[in-house]
């Protein structure tokens, strides 16, 4: 599917005193199953924005095209678009009712009128993917599981959607690490397996960095970079600009710099800041160098 983001504002609450700009004409343009962050501080709009690529919101101004068509449309084609838009919403186990696990990740695909058979594939097929084996896991309350296994049930019933487009936002957040890396690692996988688009939503600039190839960084309703992740993330200076802090391989590489040492900082991967460093140090004979290198142990 292709995205189309024009122009695109919106203004809640508009005309009262609550009244909050959210985003201020952001265009940009996602083609079929490519893998995008969007990054931003804490009101920047990342979420206005997404509820609007799925099609939840109705723009002030400007729009978003699914395929062509207006996302937000009461028409046949937008809601068939829409239907194939996957979005999981920030702590998605909040909107879990459902008395099974089973029953709770076949609530999307009952909605989309398949039989039985398929369902029940597919209800598998997700918990597989998520990490859940099916057999322990079906018939538990999902009320009564850990705060990592409702957000697999949440992520879950969303993949059992197929969607050609997913979007997580924040998806681990309130998780603990080994967690947060686990089910990146099963989506990325999704990703691969299905071809499908993933829109990446997360302050967490180290956890994003294994997962796109493109990085949109929002700050105040607007796009302040939009491009490779690593020029977007490995640019201290304007991620701390738009109030994020850089990931910490790029901000120990920026202070090795401030110390004297020419390293590169656009360095994501910590075994790659590890090859920077080492590369340097032993490049750098000098006896400037030499005495920088005394002086930093
Ligand atoms: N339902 C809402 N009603 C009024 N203002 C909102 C609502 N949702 C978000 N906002 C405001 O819109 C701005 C952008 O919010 P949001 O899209 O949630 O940003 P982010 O996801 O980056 O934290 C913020 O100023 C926020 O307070
Ligand atoms: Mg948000």
């Amino acid at each position: 599917m292709h995205i189309r983001v024009e122009s695109l504002t919106h203004i809640y609450a508009r005309g009262t005193p609550a009244e909050r700009v959210a985003l201020r004409g952001i265009t940009l343009e996602i083609g079929p199953g490519k893998r995008v962050g969007i990054s931003g501080p804490t009101g920047s709009g990342k979420s206005t924005l997404v509820q609007h690529i799925a099609g939840l919101l109705t723009p002030t101004s400007g729009q978003v095209l699914l395929d062509g068509v207006p996302a937000h449309a009461r028409t046949p084609e937008a809601r068939a678009r829409r239907h194939q838009v996957g979005l999981a919403f920030q702590f998605p186990e909040a909107q879990m009712f459902e008395l099974t696990v089973s029953r709770e990740v076949a609530f999307g695909p009952r909605h989309l009128g398949l039989n039985a058979d398929e369902i029940a594939g597919r209800v598998r097929w997700a918990l597989e993917m998520v990490g859940l084996d099916p057999d322990s896991f079906a018939e538990r309350e999902p009320f009564a599981l850990s705060g990592g296994e409702m957000r697999r049930v949440a992520l879950a019933g969303i993949l059992a959607l197929k969607p050609r487009v997913l979007i997580l936002d924040e998806p681990t957040a309130g998780l603990d690490p080994r967690g947060r890396a686990d089910i990146l690692a099963r989506l990325r996988a999704w990703q691969a397996e299905t071809g499908a688009t993933l829109i990446l939503v997360s302050h967490h600039l180290d956890e994003m960095a294994g997962m796109v190839d493109r990085v949109v960084l929002l700050a105040n309703g607007q796009v302040v970079a939009d491009g490779p992740t690593r020029s977007v993330l490995g640019d201290g200076y304007r991620l701390r600009a738009a109030g994020l802090s850089p990931p910490p391989g790029v901000a120990l590489l920026e202070a090795l710099r401030a110390a004297g040492w020419p390293v590169r900082t656009d360095v994501l991967d910590i075994e790659d800041v590890v090859s920077e460093i080492a590369r340097w140090f032993f490049n750098h004979k000098d006896t400037k160098t030499r005495s920088i290198i005394n002086h930093s142990f």
